[in-house]
């Protein structure tokens, strides 16, 4: 089936392909809501929404993708008769959540040159120059249409009082701290319980779509009341937030509508302003005040889902939508690389579990839970190999990474993706800095047509039944990414993706995209820098001389000379079991469906 839908896509792109155009991430793709006015009438204010689409090369009605650069996007609108440009400064704040400034959409330009000048620029954002429009994800272009679920920030149980200012009266709304907030029993959404306000009682749901840090240094945070279905009610809120660090108290102050400025000044100051004040979670019993240990100095700190100190971990669990704070307990076999936990969830549910860690790499861990949590401490039995039958190691980046990991591969690599022959990607490492690899995607005929374009950060790698695992980060869409590879020669290599934790049992040799190596970097070296010769037709970025050491060099086992081998490529998973990792295994495949659809949707 999805050899088909890449036999269409390569038909379309190649009908398709007239004008310069450019692509988004599939990250960025999907069905939004919009608001599109706010209108005040007696007695309170109406809300409408519109619907923004991002397709995987436009935004239908704002114009076709043009250009990108940095954050911006030139979109070309050729509706009106004659081509019409806009620029877009674009940042994904989350799966659900994309923040476009732009100095209008009812302005364009005739050329890109005039465009340009009207990109919003960090300024522009600040001094609230340009226009902010907020896209909420309403349907994602997966099988299921489902949007991603977020971990909320404000995390545990809250006591709440609550002000209204909208400018009609002076009193306080809940001046008790007898409401409630959590993000209980879903650690995704936050649960409200007005209580003993001025307009009485009322409970509420909002889901939390994402968080980030704004331009001016401020939390946000993007809800979706997904009750809402009249117009009298906005049913996405941007909020501003800030946590105060000796109390734990949490200021939370909401815009009156879907944007991020609307009566939104700051954390104590916006439409609606709550002030929340923990709720102090159940004391740990008597047994967790006498035993402790620690957990080894290398796993300290944080990664995407840990937060791990002396004795404390701290695990979000996004199959349990739960957050877990634990204490180690005591230390087991195998190697010492499992540890006994006290837990206890965001809600206040405890229990008593185990957790296996192994260090991969210094940017790269990987941890299971015990399968069967327990309400009594058994030291015998809480880290017997029977907790950890059938589970599956999930894969964790350090969030700082340490300068330590260079990529497996060094020079640059072609091949062709397996089963779309008409697709070339080329895999190369950045010569000047060996952390950093490029992936691109674009058409075997003409190289110049780009589909797809990836900046991978390498966090580390290992190797496990002859498969070298390569973890990696993509500083575009902020995701993490496994490879899993085999080095045929120092000439070519064998690469399968492997999901967000990394997927054992993959077999790159059957399965994978067969790179093989077209220069090495003092080759690339020396291309660069022999004046200029008649360039070759393949579009080659600047190259700059290798100046540090790639460390994955030395331990190429046997194989001679240097680099190695690497990582990295798109492929649909093959029909293997697997299990957490088929968003990423099904992200080419998803690419290529929206593709369809575009082409369908269009003329
Ligand atoms: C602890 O677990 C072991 C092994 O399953 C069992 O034999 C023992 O009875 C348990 N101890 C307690 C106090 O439950
Ligand atoms: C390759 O694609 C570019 C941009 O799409 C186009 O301008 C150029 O004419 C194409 N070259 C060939 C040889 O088809």
């Amino acid at each position: 089936m999805w050899k088909m839908s890449l036999f269409w896509l390569i038909l379309a792109l190649s009908a398709h392909s007239v004008f310069g155009v450019c692509y988004f991430p599939v990250e960025y793709q999907g069905i939004f809501a919009t608001q599109s006015s706010i209108s005040s009438i007696s007695g309170g204010s109406v809300h409408q929404y519109s619907q923004v689409t991002i397709l995987p090369d436009a935004i239908p009605v704002w114009g076709v993708c043009h250009k990108k650069f940095d954050n911006n996007v030139i979109l070309r609108d050729p509706t009106g008769g004659e081509d019409c440009f806009r620029c877009f400064h674009v940042s994904l704040h989350s799966g659900n959540v994309i923040q476009v400034y732009t100095e209008g959409l009812n302005k364009c330009y005739s050329s890109e040159e005039a465009v340009l000048q009207t990109c919003p620029t960090i300024h522009d954002i600040k001094t609230k120059r340009a226009r902010e429009i907020m896209l909420y994800k309403s349907r994602s272009f997966t099988q299921d249409g489902l949007i991603d679920r977020v971990f909320c920030p404000i995390n545990g149980r809250y006591r709440f009082t609550y002000d209204v200012n909208d400018g009609t009266e002076s009193t306080v709304e809940c001046p008790e701290p007898s409401s409630e907030l959590s993000n209980c029993p879903k650690g995704s959404q936050l649960q409200l319980r007005f209580r003993r306000c001025s307009f009485g009682e009322l409970d509420m749901g909002l889901r939390c779509l994402g968080d980030w840090e704004g331009h001016d240094g401020q939390k946000y945070l993007a809800l979706w009341d997904p009750e809402v279905t009249t117009d009298h009610q906005p049913r996405y809120r941007c909020a501003m937030y800030s946590v105060e660090e000796t109390t734990g108290r949490v200021f939370l102050s909401f815009s009156i509508d879907a944007t991020c400025t609307n009566h939104l000044h700051s954390p104590w100051d916006g439409y609606e302003s709550m002030v929340l004040t923990p709720v102090t979670p159940p004391t740990p019993p008597a047994v967790v005040q006498t035993t402790a240990c620690a957990f080894p100095e290398w796993a300290h700190g944080s990664w995407q889902h840990l937060q791990i100190e002396s004795n404390e971990l701290w695990l979000q669990d996004a199959g349990s939508d739960k957050k877990y704070r634990t204490l180690c307990l005591s230390q087991h076999a195998p190697h010492g690389e499992r540890y006994a936990l006290y837990s206890q969830t965001q809600c206040g549910e405890e229990e008593f579990t185990c957790i296996w860690i192994k260090k991969r790499a210094v940017n790269v861990i990987e941890y299971q839970m015990a399968s069967y949590p327990s309400d009594k401490y058994n030291v015998s039995r809480i880290c017997s190999d029977d907790m950890f039958r059938g589970q599956e190691w999930i894969t964790q980046g350090r969030l700082d990474p340490e300068n330590h990991a260079g990529c497996p591969i060094t020079g640059e690599y072609t091949g062709v993706i397996p089963d779309a022959k008409e697709l070339c990607a080329r895999l190369a490492s950045d010569c000047r800095d060996p952390q950093h690899m490029f992936y691109t995607v674009s058409s075997c005929f003409n190289s110049t047509e780009v589909y797809e374009e990836r900046d991978y950060r390498c966090l580390g790698q290992w190797s496990e039944g002859g498969v070298m695992y390569t973890f990696t980060h993509r500083r575009d869409v902020n995701i993490y990414e496994c490879f899993a590879g085999v080095v045929v020669s120092s000439n070519e290599i064998y690469i399968i993706e492997a999901g967000t934790s990394c997927q054992r049992g993959l077999q790159p040799l059957a399965y994978g995209m067969k790179l093989v190596r077209q220069a090495t970097c003092s080759e690339i070296e020396a291309r660069e820098s022999t004046p200029p010769p008649p360039p070759p037709s393949s579009s080659i970025p600047p190259w700059w001389p290798q100046t540090t050491k790639n460390p994955w060099i030395k331990k190429a086992s046997t194989t001679t000379e240097t680099p190695t081998w690497n990582n990295e490529i798109p492929r649909a998973a093959p029909s293997s079991s697997s299990r957490t990792t088929t968003t990423t295994s099904f992200r080419w495949l998803m690419t290529t469906t929206t593709l369809l659809l575009l082409l369908l949707s269009s003329p």
